[in-house]
């Protein structure tokens, strides 16, 4: 396949910087590239963009709903696994994805029976997941086409994706302006930086899809990796997984992860929340220590604060969550039931990948305790999560 290099100008970033040091060695910049990768079934030309950083970590994502469709990242003996579920094909993508690797929009998570009334007004919905709507609709931010610009900042590589949500789309009010960053920092963290403005009052409520192994795409399943959330409650769900509106401790529960705990070792237990997810598919709600996290639908001016560490032992990987969102969405990958054939023919059987998806609760537009995610304009929506890797040996 034909590189294009995108980053001429990051080599000349990195020369100049070399001459300015009067001839010493060129400093080694992270690098990003693009290659083609198909295109989509209403034509529109798909791209990858590979983000490198000096220790080798590397992600590759597409325009396509700025899918994830590899990361890879070294084990406790610097041996380097593609450690994220997906596909080699766009076609793939486009015909049956459980959401791997995609930005999710407008609104991540669920809302009961795709409906919710804002300034007096009812909104429908499409109900794409049983009678609810779920992460923005049958076209969500996951199947969109974004705009994607590159860029090198000392010590940071990175993609800007822009797309405009016109006003109606999916049912949501406004014309919505989204910017979603990724960056790959020399300290092997991705980070995600979230933006967006409005025209007329909308819910909002944006995050990241990827099911994560960190033993490695393909290795099994993900019941041995050990979590630890930073969460002492959790939002329970009725049997369609939308909040029952209490909020609970998770003390005495199989969702007490408050100590690293394995995924698997409570996860068939005899429990009715466990039996509505079918494993774990949960919101935890994020211990902020005071530190804001539940203003306004951004979260605005909140705090990164640790929101989860997962350690997979065998590899020695760990990877270290932090967010300025109040909620967590903990996913067992409990729907992968060995009918999807991933990267390289991989099969995805039950709980083969896991997700952990920064966020508002599930169902706020319809829930006025929980923390708002209602953006109005003259607002700006932020938001951002660090997924920071290392090994532990
Ligand atoms: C949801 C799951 C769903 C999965 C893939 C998760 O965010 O909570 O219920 O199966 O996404 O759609």
């Amino acid at each position: 396949m034909q590189r294009m290099k995108l980053s001429g100008w990051i080599a000349m970033l990195a020369s100049s910087a070399a001459c300015a040091g009067g001839g010493r060695a060129p400093r080694p910049t992270a690098s990003v590239r693009r290659e083609p990768f198909g295109t989509t079934d209403r034509g529109e030309a798909v791209s990858v963009y590979t983000l490198k950083n000096t220790h080798g970590m590397e992600v590759r994502a597409l325009n396509y709903g700025g899918i994830i469709v590899s990361l890879e990242v070294p084990d406790r003996h610097g041996r380097f696994d593609d450690v994220v579920l997906g596909y080699d094909s766009l076609e793939q993508y486009q015909r049956a994805s459980p959401y791997f690797g995609a930005i999710i929009g407008r609104y991540g998570n669920r809302i009961a029976r795709g409906r919710f009334t804002l300034d007096g007004r009812t909104y429908t919905l499409a109900t794409n997941n049983g009678p609810n709507h779920l992460h923005g609709g049958v076209k969500g931010f996951d199947k969109v086409v974004w705009d994607v610009a590159p860029f090198e900042r000392r010590d940071t590589g990175g993609l800007v994706f822009r797309y405009t949500s016109p006003d109606g789309e999916e049912g949501y009010p406004g014309t919505l302006r989204a910017t979603v960053t990724y960056s790959l920092t020399e300290g092997n963290e991705l980070i995600f930086d979230y933006q967006a403005s409005t025209d007329r009052a909308t819910p909002v409520n944006l995050t990241q899809h990827s099911y994560f192994n960190l033993a490695g795409d393909g290795r099994g399943d993900i019941l041995g990796h050990l979590v630890t959330l930073n969460a002492d409650r959790f939002t329970p769900v009725d049997s369609t997984l939308i909040p029952t509106g209490e909020i609970k401790s998770v003390g005495g529960t199989p969702f007490d992860f408050r100590t690293p705990t394995p995924i698997g070792a409570r996860i068939d237990q005899d429990d009715e929340q466990l039996r509505h997810g079918r494993g774990y598919d949960h919101n935890f709600v994020l211990n902020k220590g005071g530190k804001g996290g539940t203003g306004g639908a951004g979260g605005e001016g909140a705090a990164v604060t640790l929101a989860a560490r997962v350690h997979e032992p065998g590899s020695g990987r760990v990877m270290e969550i932090h967010t300025t969102e109040p909620g967590l969405q903990f996913y067992s990958g409990n729907f992968l039931d060995g009918t999807l054939r991933g990267k390289k023919g991989v099969v995805y059987r039950h709980r083969s990948g896991f997700a952990m998806e920064t966020q508002h609760f599930p169902d706020s537009p319809n829930k006025a305790d929980f923390p708002p995610v209602i953006l109005r304009p003259g607002e700006e929506y932020r938001s951002r999560t660090i997924y920071r890797f290392s090994v532990q040996p």
